[in-house]
């Protein structure tokens, strides 16, 4: 079942009715200035950090659900009605939300009037503005009241909910209710004292009246969809002193049948670190910076000339990559959708979004190297600094903060260190870097550690630091030792916890154990070789060499003591036991290590028909053992009791999270697996089960956003398998960029050149990718047989080259390719 559809030419997801399984959301921003939005116009706004700047009120874990938001309210004669359904829920004639890139607009219409509201963060701005189209679609004049509402929040979102002692006696307002850009509601809490930022609130009109405290505007124990001014149908004037600051503005709006009228509201943060207050006795902010705001905004024309500004952008920015196929769900993933939700999360990390409150987690080290995968052809300026400030939080003996604070970009002591495959992550980072832009300079880029002045040394060294990591820190099997976990946070081998309650990703560990992770291994023998390709490129041969010897080593120990007969090990556990066993009745099998194996080359054998290879028998056992309509599990048997040996992942019920539910991020790594050994096939019909938009006809299952990627979906010993959790945030987005674009599509950045090597199976028997690579143009068009182990042979401007390398053109040139597999 569906809600909704994509319109592809506009690139929107349209959701038709109300009525969804969960509130399905968007983002609004690119820069600095956020929000969420859902179909319901639910969710709220910040500046940069969505724990210490909250501009506005969200109820996590409501009831009802997706509780606050910024609401337009109808009456229409007395009939009071919510265009976006929430919060009053009157019946909709006609409803539709329209979430593109960066905006989301909301349609609703009720006994002739229709109310349709554009939400969209300009770029350069640090503001939210609607643009609403009021229009009287009957045939008799309609006088209506309207009433915009938003809650503040006391700007430190963790603080707003907890300290109510002090918090119900600070807020303050101004009130410019004609003003030179229509009305404007200021919320200056603390602003008194040491803050230096306000929020405005305001319409471009003259407003009838105004409303400034949510006891007043809401009424004695009424929810927002009984809210009693708009029932009365003309504000109160009330002025918030302290308990629960609002804005909210009447605007009377008379149409005469078929007429519409505009109006431009605006959510703006303001910031005055110099002249503070308009006047010497502090009594009235200096709103110098918000009128400039509202000038920029007090026409619709000018929140339409910024709209298309918005529009540009992002065409500008998904030309990079492209593909035309035939396939209209491939295209609208790779086109649109999956690219869009890698910007997504590289702005948010895994900070704020309907599963994550924003007050919680800094920036993940691994995450972020990861996450850039999927962002570097987008904004390679942007994933330079990100990599230099991740590697300044990194120790000087290579290990690495778990986490860093967005706003100070410090190491957060509160998570601490220990991640063992943190430190590799690094180097995929920057080699995913240095093959999309060529930029070499920046191995040379003085980077601090744990960012202390003075301990600046080339970023190459910190990569060198990367790889001694795991050299140096191996266990008795010579694979790599696993420390608190490794990608999987929830295997924590030397934890041992039997408090409730207790984390186990910062508890004190056990001394003395030999816990290794063989996934590690895979990541070593993956990303060691990439760093002995940038050291042989920087002219340390002999480095170089001795990296290759030592990934080689990494390799057979693999083969050799991470192999459990039918596929690769997981990990062995503080006492030197296996996991990941077939002599054990749980856990028997785990996903990460075959698919990061054979990603990274071990045992791959002579082909897709070559049985006896490590490569192909791992990749048997998971379609086998961890298969399911749905993707494939993490790990199978789930475990059904606590195993204090092993932590976290066995603390969710079966077929959750890490306890064998479908974890999307590591699928890709088995769809790549599949790509190197020639099995394309498999590898798309992998992609398909867990991409959202083949999951669109089962909306009522899946239950999540249809047109981005969620963390999990429950596993098949899962009560509600099938169904998803933990949209938008999620290393899950760039994977499968990573995948679709680079290994089935088969379309990568190298060193000097783009690789190209499709891997697709013969669902999709030909198709054009146009790739942006170091500012040339490569249009490659595909004939494909679809065959297994099929390589491309490919015509580069009308000449037949050896291999799969396309050189580098220069800039600005248009390369055509012809590939025929
Ligand atoms: C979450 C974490 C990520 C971890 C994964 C598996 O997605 O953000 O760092 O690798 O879970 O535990
Ligand atoms: C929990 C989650 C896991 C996440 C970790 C770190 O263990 O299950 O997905 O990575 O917390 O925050």
């Amino acid at each position: 079942m569906r809600y909704g559809y994509f319109d592809d030419e506009a690139r929107e997801y349209v959701v038709t009715t109300p009525h969804t399984p969960y509130p399905w959301i968007n983002y609004l921003g690119s820069e600095r200035f956020f929000s969420l939005i859902s179909h319901q116009a639910g969710g709220y706004s910040f500046f940069r950090d969505a724990r210490m700047r909250r501009l506005t009120r969200y109820r996590y874990n409501n009831i009802p659900a997706d509780a606050g938001g910024r609401y337009l309210y109808v009456n229409d004669g007395g009939d009071v009605w919510t265009p976006s359904w929430l919060p009053v829920k009157a019946d909709l004639d006609t409803f539709e939300a329209r979430h593109g890139l960066g905006y989301t607009r909301i349609t609703g219409e009720r006994n002739g009037v229709r109310v349709d509201t554009l939400h969209f963060v300009p770029l350069g701005e640090d503001a939210e503005i609607q643009k609403i189209t009021v229009t009287n679609t009957s045939s008799e004049t309609k006088d209506l009241t309207l009433f915009t509402f938003v809650e503040f929040c006391l700007w430190n979102a963790q603080d707003d909910q907890t300290n109510y002692q002090r918090n119900l006696s600070l807020a303050e307002v101004e009130i410019e209710q004609d003003g030179p850009y229509g009305s404007a509601i200021f919320h200056k809490t603390e602003y008194r004292e040491r803050r230096d930022h306000y929020a405005v609130f305001a319409v471009n009109a003259h407003a009838d009246g105004f409303d400034t405290d949510r006891d007043t505007f809401v009424g004695p124990f009424n929810g927002l969809g009984e809210a009693s001014v708009p029932r009365a149908g003309t504000s109160a004037g009330s002025v918030a002193s302290g308990w629960y600051p609002i804005g909210s503005h009447s605007v009377r709006v008379d149409l005469a049948p078929g007429e519409s009228r505009d109006l431009v509201v605006v959510l703006g943060y303001v910031e005055n670190p110099d002249e503070k207050w308009a006047d010497d006795a502090h009594q009235l902010v200096n709103r110098e910076r918000a009128h400039a705001l509202l000038a920029r905004f007090a026409t619709s024309e000018q929140a339409d000339e910024a709209f298309e500004a918005l529009r540009t952008y992002w065409t500008g920015l998904l030309s990079t990559y492209s593909v035309t196929s035939g396939d209209e769900k491939l295209d609208r993933m790779v086109n649109v959708w999956n690219q869009y939700q890698c910007m997504v999360t590289f702005n948010m990390s895994r900070s704020a979004s309907y599963f994550e409150t924003g007050i919680g987690r800094g920036m993940g080290f691994r995450d972020s190297n990861q996450d850039l995968l999927g962002f570097v052809h987008l904004v390679p300026e942007r994933a330079r600094e990100r990599i230099i400030d991740i590697a300044s939080t990194q120790f000087p003996d290579g290990s690495a903060y778990h986490q860093y604070q967005p706003l100070t970009k410090r190491g957060n002591n509160d998570i601490g260190a220990g991640f063992n495959d943190d430190p590799l992550w690094l180097i995929a980072g920057v080699a995913a870097y240095i093959r999309e832009t060529g930029d070499w300079s920046i191995l040379d880029e003085p980077v601090p550690f744990d960012n202390a002045e003075g301990s600046e040394v080339p970023l190459f060294e910190h990569l060198t630091r990367s790889f001694g990591f795991t050299v140096a820190n191996r266990g008795p099997h010579g694979l790599p030792l696993i420390g608190r976990a490794d990608w999987n946070d929830c295997l924590n081998l030397n934890c041992f916890s039997t408090t409730p309650g207790e984390s186990f990703q910062t508890t004190e560990n056990k001394a003395g154990g030999v816990a290794e992770s063989v996934f590690i291994a895979t990541m070593f023998v993956k990303y060691g070789a990439e760093y002995a390709d940038l050291a042989e490129r920087r002219g340390l041969g002999d480095a170089a060499s001795q990296a290759r010897a030592l990934v080689d080593e990494m390799r057979e120990a693999v083969l050799t003591h991470g192999w459990d007969g039918k596929w690769f090990l997981r990990a062995y556990d503080f006492f030197g036991n296996p996991i990941g066993t077939d002599a054990k009745p749980e856990g028997k099998i785990w996903i990460e290590p075959q698919g990061f194996a054979v990603l990274a080359g071990i045992g791959v054998g002579t082909g897709p028909d070559d049985e006896e290879a490590p490569a192909i028998q791992a990749l048997n056992s998971s379609a086998e053992m961890l298969g399911t309509p749905h993707g494939l599990v993490l790990q199978y048997p789930a475990y059904t009791t606590y195993q204090v040996e092993l932590g976290e992942v066995s603390t969710y019920p079966p077929g959750y999270k890490e306890n064998g539910g479908i974890f999307c991020h590591n699928n890709p790594w088995v769809i790549i697996g599949e790509t190197v050994v020639g099995r394309g096939d498999i590898a798309f019909d992998y992609y398909k089960r867990i991409t959202p938009a083949y999951r669109e006809e089962i909306s009522d299952v899946h239950r999540l956003e249809p047109y981005v990627y969620a963390q999990m979906i429950a596993g098949k010993e899962a009560v509600r398998h099938g169904e998803a959790k933990n949209s938008w945030l999620t290393g899950t987005a760039a994977w499968n960029f990573v995948a679709v674009s680079q290994h089935l599509l088969g379309v990568r950045p190298d060193f000097d050149g783009l690789v190209v090597d499709p891997q697709i199976g013969p669902e999709v028997p030909s198709f054009t990718v146009t790739r942006v690579a170091r500012g040339a143009t490569y249009v490659i068009d595909v004939t494909n047989s679809g065959e297994r182990g099929a390589r491309g042979s490919l015509v580069v401007d009308g000449t037949p080259i050896e291999g799969n390398l396309v050189p580098y053109a220069p800039a600005g040139a248009t390369v055509r390719v012809a590939v025929t597999l």
